[in-house]
């Protein structure tokens, strides 16, 4: 089918998204194709842009966050119908492999393809311009439609509203996993969330699920100090530096249980920053991205090995999809999630720039492209 979609022909080069025609398969073995309500507006795919997440590729239709309705289902799949109320999740889970049979279905074999360029058959889905396209993770969600691996999307009950559950397919699991699962947060702790975005006020609505006592918001936007407040963290300051004296005086001088980085791109020279703030046997959670050679990091090493801090990654917030989309989708039904107030602007896909340049700004929580042709 012809149809438009968003994207970037020269990748590291800060030159921005082009909404022209695209052309989308039909769905081959495996693959249902979802008629898109709306795409969430991640950071992660302005690092494509920024080139902070080299592509060996181009061009790449970006986009990995989204929601809608199933309109054609490939050979294979008995078990999603054409209908379906659906969430593509910015990591496919196979169900079968060591990883998601241990638990571990964030890091399903499948997911060190979703930077590749191609189908998981090694073929395209998308054209542009007589060229294949490369889909961010399968998927491309920065088109009205998305033609898309059957373990990349989770069936969702038809009274969630599409637009708002675009955002269970990054930035809500994600942030939230971070404090709910990669944290392994507990009743009573004090906590540090480093960048209030779409990622991190998730990490603060995880953070007041588990019970933490006292959530410390870093951003050095006030709107999104602001809103952290609005979330449920019970302190909101700009800088590690006005953190210090606020975390000392809760905690007796020990400093917090659990540290979350969420902010936009991973500087090395946060850790240090981060690790002050940390108690003996606490947690570092580093949820966002660094740009991907880095090699440096700044870190007292001694004090981490002497004092048994934990350095832990969080790739989707250690989420499954299939678990963890309904369960996100439960606690929306029963008014402990926000999905409504998390987004700030919506935009139509030919203003998908400056939804990038407001994002780069710190003016949304998040920004939503909305489909409704
Ligand atoms: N690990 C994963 O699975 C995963 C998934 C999605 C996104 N991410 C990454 O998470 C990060 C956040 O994504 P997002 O969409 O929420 O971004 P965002 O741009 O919406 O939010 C980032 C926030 O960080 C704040 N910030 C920047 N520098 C800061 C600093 N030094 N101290 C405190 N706050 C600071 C900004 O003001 C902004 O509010 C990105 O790096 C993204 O690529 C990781
Ligand atoms: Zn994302
Ligand atoms: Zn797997």
């Amino acid at each position: 089918m012809k149809t438009k979609g968003a994207l970037l022909w020269e990748p590291g080069t800060n030159s921005g998204w082009s909404v022209e025609e695209i052309e989308i398969d039909p769905p081959k073995q495996h693959e249902v194709l979802v008629k898109l309500a709306a795409s969430g507006i991640c950071h992660s795919d302005n690092h494509f842009d920024d080139g902070v997440i080299p592509i060996p590729f181009a061009p790449l239709l970006g986009g990995h966050e989204g929601a809608g309705v199933i309109v054609e289902v490939g050979p294979g799949v008995t078990d999603l119908a054409v209908g379906d109320h659906v969430v593509m999740s910015f990591l496919p889970a196979c169900g079968h492999c060591d990883l998601c049979a241990s638990g571990r279905g964030n890091l399903c074999v499948l997911g060190a393809g979703i930077l590749g360029g191609v189908a998981p058959d090694g073929t395209h889905r998308v054209h542009a311009r007589g060229q294949g396209v490369g889909c961010m993770s399968y998927l491309g969600t920065f088109a009205p439609y998305v033609c898309a691996p059957r373990n990349s999307v989770t069936k969702i009950g038809k009274d969630i509203p599409l637009d708002k559950a675009a955002l269970i397919g990054c930035g809500v699991p994600t942030g939230w996993g971070s404090s709910v699962y990669a944290a392994d947060m507990q009743l009573g702790d004090t906590v540090v969330i480093l960048g209030i975005g779409g990622v991190g006020i998730n990490a603060v609505q995880g953070a007041v699920h588990k019970g933490a006592r006292d959530i410390i918001a870093i951003d050095p936007v006030a709107f999104k100090r602001d809103k952290a407040k609005e979330f449920g963290a019970t302190h909101a300051v700009s800088s590690i530096e006005e953190a210090a004296p606020i975390l000392a005086q809760l905690t007796n001088g020990q400093g917090a249980h659990r540290v979350i980085i969420t902010v936009g791109v991973l500087a090395g020279d946060l850790l240090a920053g981060a690790e002050a703030m940390t108690r003996p046997g606490g947690v570092m959670v580093l949820t966002s991205a660094a740009p991907a050679t880095q090699m440096d990091v700044q870190i007292n090493l001694f004090s981490v090995a002497m004092s048994g801090k934990r350095l832990q990654g969080s790739l989707y917030g250690d989420t499954i999809a299939r678990n963890d989309v309904p369960r996100i989708c439960d606690l929306y039904r029963g008014g402990k999630l926000k999905l409504d107030e998390l987004i700030t602007q919506t935009y139509r896909l030919e203003d998908i720039n400056q939804a990038f340049s407001d994002m780069k700004d710190g003016k949304n929580l998040r920004g939503v492209i909305v489909y409704d042709d």
